[in-house]
């Protein structure tokens, strides 16, 4: 694709001005999140309201979500036109795909009940839709940010092992010419292990998912010494963890290897909670450390 897209998405208005939340995480949980754009509403009965319940209702049971787990189509014209992208996270078997996918397109219906652009997260996929052409074209505004609260005992090298990581997992997810996914384990200590997972929307080039997968790694600069952070930005997604919260593929080939790139440690800007949409993130804890946080950086 290329200069098109992007001009596209250039001249569109962003879902996302300003907008940056941070999120904590202590236990492993399931993580939830929905955004509704304020860009418009659509009325009860309408054709955009029929169009988006069709496609949405076509999502799981899509033939498309075979190859790459990916489903991105459109219907309707002009003004009762509705996109669609949706996306499971690429260790996923075809059936938990399409049933996260299932309760992801009711969820975000009634999450956002009449607004023509939304976007969900859940562990295993995400779903997007829009009244804007959103198919094909680079997002990478950030959607949100959850991080594990506890310190590694050891952040200079922990960030060293993880800054490698991460620049590995974005070569080969980026040049993953299917699903534009990687995720892999390294040791941190003889002990422990850091887990790493990236993946791209497969719709986009391949130096737009580097460039997506990169505003993600320096997105955690936020979380530095942290560790466990997931990253979510709407092309691309980033997580680690010092658990496994993915299932390990077989056989992975070994991945090629390539010059440690260590996160340089630096205080992150500032944080700006400016938002054109509405953020609900359905973890207690979380929500109560994101008012502590925002309290701490303002
Ligand atoms: C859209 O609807 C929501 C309530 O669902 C309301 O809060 C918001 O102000 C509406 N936006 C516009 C642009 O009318
Ligand atoms: C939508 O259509 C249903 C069934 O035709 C009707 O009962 C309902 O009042 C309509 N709602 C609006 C807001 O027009
Ligand atoms: C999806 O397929 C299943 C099984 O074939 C069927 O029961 C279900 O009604 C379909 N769902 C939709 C939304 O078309
Ligand atoms: C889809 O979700 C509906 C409602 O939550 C449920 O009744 C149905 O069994 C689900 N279908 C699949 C295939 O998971
Ligand atoms: C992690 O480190 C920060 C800053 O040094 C400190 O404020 C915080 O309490 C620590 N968190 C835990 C869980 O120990
Ligand atoms: C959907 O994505 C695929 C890449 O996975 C791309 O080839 C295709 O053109 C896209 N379709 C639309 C309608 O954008």
């Amino acid at each position: 694709m290329g200069a098109h897209g992007e001009n596209e998405s250039m001249d569109r208005p962003r879902l996302s001005i300003c907008f940056l939340f941070i999120l904590s995480l202590i236990t492993p949980q399931p993580i939830f999140a929905a955004r509704c754009s304020d860009s418009g509403n659509y009325t009860t009965n309408s054709t955009y309201a029929a169009n988006l319940k069709t496609l949405l209702s076509s999502i799981s049971n899509s033939s498309d979500l075979n190859s790459d787990g990916f489903f991105n189509a459109s219907i309707g014209q002009n003004q009762d036109q509705v996109y669609a992208l949706a996306l499971c996270r690429g260790d996923q078997e075809i059936t938990s795909c399409r049933s996260c996918l299932n309760d992801s397109s009711q969820a975000i219906t009634k999450e956002c009940p009449n607004q023509k652009e939304a976007f969900l997260y859940k562990d295993e996929c995400m779903l997007r839709f829009s009244s804007r052409n959103i198919l094909s074209s680079m997002d990478d505004g950030l959607f949100a940010m959850f991080y594990n609260l506890q310190n590694a005992t050891n952040p200079a090298h922990f960030n060293e092992v993880l800054g490698s990581l991460l620049y590995d997992l974005r070569e080969q997810a980026s040049s993953d010419g299917v699903r534009k996914y990687a995720a892999k384990v390294v040791s941190y200590t003889s002990l422990s292990k850091i887990y790493g997972l990236e993946q791209c929307t497969p719709d986009i080039a391949k130096l737009h998912c580097e460039k997506c997968l990169d505003d993600a790694i320096n997105d955690i600069t936020h979380a530095s010494g942290k560790v466990g952070a997931l990253i979510i930005r709407y092309s691309c997604v980033l997580r680690f963890e010092m658990y496994q919260f993915f299932q390990l593929a077989v056989d992975a080939p070994p991945p090629p290897r390539s010059t440690p790139a260590p996160l340089a440690p630096q205080s992150p800007p500032p944080l700006s909670t400016g938002s054109t949409g509405t953020l609900r993130a359905s973890l207690l804890s979380c929500l109560h450390c994101f008012n502590k946080v925002n309290k701490a950086v303002n």
